[in-house]
């Protein structure tokens, strides 16, 4: 499929060859297509899981770490590998306990809301706590062998800290809110914390292996926007500043869902991408982040459970709305559970046959 964009349809020249397409299409060198790579993507993941059922497990073993993470490299050959793990998996280690549970999502069993509570979070080591991380990155990067870009991620604080405070997923957000609002100190302290921690972590991935990191803001956006400059941007700025001072050429990626009314705000942290949801045009989008952060995400992933002609026409609007270059093709958020798998096949196919 070639889509012929502003009436021109460019001479496919890839710049820079050893380099996986999705680093050189951040840095806004010349590819011959939007790379493309999707979250949450293992159709076989469902077996692992009934061997292992315990997400923790699943999610701290070198060897399964590594095999969940190349199912969907194996299957569908994206540009770009995540590493299978969680935002979460920094807290053990933080002296948080935690566990993902089925049916119930994350849990905090011991959730913060105090002063003395935030004294005794342990900022993160990531060599001691998560080995198994560093570990699996390198092994990946091996198994990839530079033929797609190697991803890592974290959280950011503010999610982080939403998850610590409610004790787990939240409607409302009252509990970060109540500690936002009437004690925003003690937040802050957490907040800084976390700050610290995930600038150390994304260095530690980013020497063990992992060629670009996400940063996933996926609460963020409850907050309005004059705290999100309060208790958001700040630490995230924050850990762009520290990563961008040891690893000036590391991509950042941030992801933020539901973040329409924040886009013209989030290039100020420094990141090199921002991820959209579907709540946005790609093209208003574009327009709102300015010239210099690259795009990614932005087809509903409502859309997979569409006719073939139907995603292989949201995917053609969705790249020629986001112009030329500076563009990762990807969802706004992760499949869902349910999606039918060639239709994953498809979305794959029709990407990669697209040429700018
Ligand atoms: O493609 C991948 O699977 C990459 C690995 C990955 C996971 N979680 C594995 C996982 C990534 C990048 C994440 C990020 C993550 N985790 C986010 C940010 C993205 C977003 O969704 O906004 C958040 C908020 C979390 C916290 C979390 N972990 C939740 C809310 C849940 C429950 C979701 C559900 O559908 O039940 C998890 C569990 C989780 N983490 C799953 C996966 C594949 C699903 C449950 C399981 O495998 O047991």
């Amino acid at each position: 499929i070639h889509c012929a964009l502003g009436g021109t349809v460019a001479e496919p020249k890839v710049v820079n060859a050893t380099e996986p397409m999705l680093l050189n299409a951040v840095r806004g060198l010349e590819v011959e297509r939007p790379p493309v790579w999707l979250m949450r993507q293992a159709g076989s993941y469902q077996i692992i899981c009934e061997k292992h059922p315990s997400f923790r497990e699943r999610s701290e073993n070198v060897d399964l770490v590594v095999e969940i993470s190349l199912q969907p490299w194996k299957v569908f050959k994206p540009d770009g590998v995540i590493l299978f793990s969680d935002i979460l998996t920094p807290l053990a280690g933080m002296n948080i306990p935690f566990d993902i549970v089925k049916g119930k999502g994350p849990i905090i069993f011991n959730p913060l809301s105090t002063a003395v509570d935030v004294d005794q979070v342990r900022e993160f080591v990531p060599e001691e706590s998560v080995p198994y991380v560093g570990e699996a990155l390198t092994i990946l990067r091996k198994e990839v062998n530079n033929e797609a870009a190697v991803l890592g991620f974290v959280g950011a604080p503010f999610t982080l800290a939403s998850y610590v405070v409610e004790g787990g997923s939240s409607k409302h957000f009252t509990k970060i809110k109540r500690l936002a609002f009437s004690q925003p100190k003690v937040l802050h302290a957490l907040l800084q914390k976390f700050a610290t921690s995930m600038a150390k972590y994304i260095q530690y991935q980013a020497d063990s292996g992992a060629q670009a990191v996400q940063i996933f803001d996926s609460w963020a956006t409850e907050l309005s926007p004059v705290d999100f400059e309060e208790f958001s941007l700040p630490y995230l700025k924050q850990i762009v500043d520290s990563v961008k001072q040891t690893h000036p050429n590391l991509p950042l990626i941030l992801y933020a869902s539901g973040s329409g009314g924040l886009l013209e705000r989030l290039p100020l942290t420094g990141v090199d991408v921002v991820s959209l949801d579907w709540t946005v045009d790609m093209a208003e989008g574009r327009r709102r982040l300015g010239p210099d952060v690259a795009v990614q995400g932005n087809v509903d992933p409502g859309v997979l459970f569409g006719s073939k002609e139907f995603i292989t026409s949201r995917i053609k609007d969705t790249v020629t709305k986001a112009g030329k270059g500076k563009h990762i093709l990807n969802l706004g958020h992760g499949i869902i559970v349910g999606t039918p798998e060639e239709n994953v096949a498809h979305f794959f196919e029709v990407a990669k046959g697209i040429r700018y």
